[in-house]
């Protein structure tokens, strides 16, 4: 396995839940009113899988790995677009997160922001994968040797080994704070 393969099967959960949240807009402009539940779920998703678990990959070893190769001004260019993506991310769904709770503390007004910035991730997702998995993943695996890209497979298993545990630390963290 190439390890740009569990990146790319990531992409398609990332997906799936795109289409659910969309499915979930469309219901939304008939009913008037959202479930705060599901909004929170939607922003656990987004930090927890699509930023700490697959953007934390991308960052922390794909991209670090690639810091270190003679890339062309093209590609270095495209890897500086998806960092800058992946800050965008954060930023609409700090915002979605906030509008949320303005929502949920009855603030009906608050539903138009809680809309907007869930239209926003799901615009900007879709063309973000893309072009990871059409043009930059291709075009970097240029620069890696066999054994340079199975060690990079090497570190995503370790890194992903380290999620549930640090998601539930987390959690433990933040109720021991309430
Ligand atoms: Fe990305
Ligand atoms: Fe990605």
């Amino acid at each position: 396995m190439q390890a740009r393969a569990p990146l790319m099967i990531e992409h398609r959960l990332i997906e799936r839940m795109i289409y659910v949240i969309d499915r979930k807009l469309k219901l939304v402009e008939l009913t008037k009113e959202i479930d705060s539940l599901f909004v929170d779920l939607a922003v656990d998703f987004i930090r927890t899988y699509a930023d700490r678990t697959h953007h934390g990959k991308e960052e922390d070893i794909l991209f670090r790995t690639l810091g270190n190769k003679n890339l062309s001004n093209i590609d270095r260019q495209v890897m500086n677009e998806l960092i800058e993506e992946h800050a965008l991310g954060r930023k609409i769904t700090k915002a979605l997160a906030d509008a949320n709770l303005q929502y949920r503390n009855d603030n009906d007004s608050a539903l138009a922001a809680v809309t907007a910035q869930l239209h926003t991730l799901i615009e900007f997702y879709p063309k973000h994968i893309e072009k990871e998995d059409k043009i930059f993943f291709p075009a970097s695996r240029a620069y890696m040797t066999d054994e340079e890209d199975q060690a990079m497979l090497a570190e995503f298993m370790d890194f992903d080994r380290k999620m549930i545990h640090e998601k539930y630390n987390a959690v433990v963290r933040s109720l021991e704070q309430e």
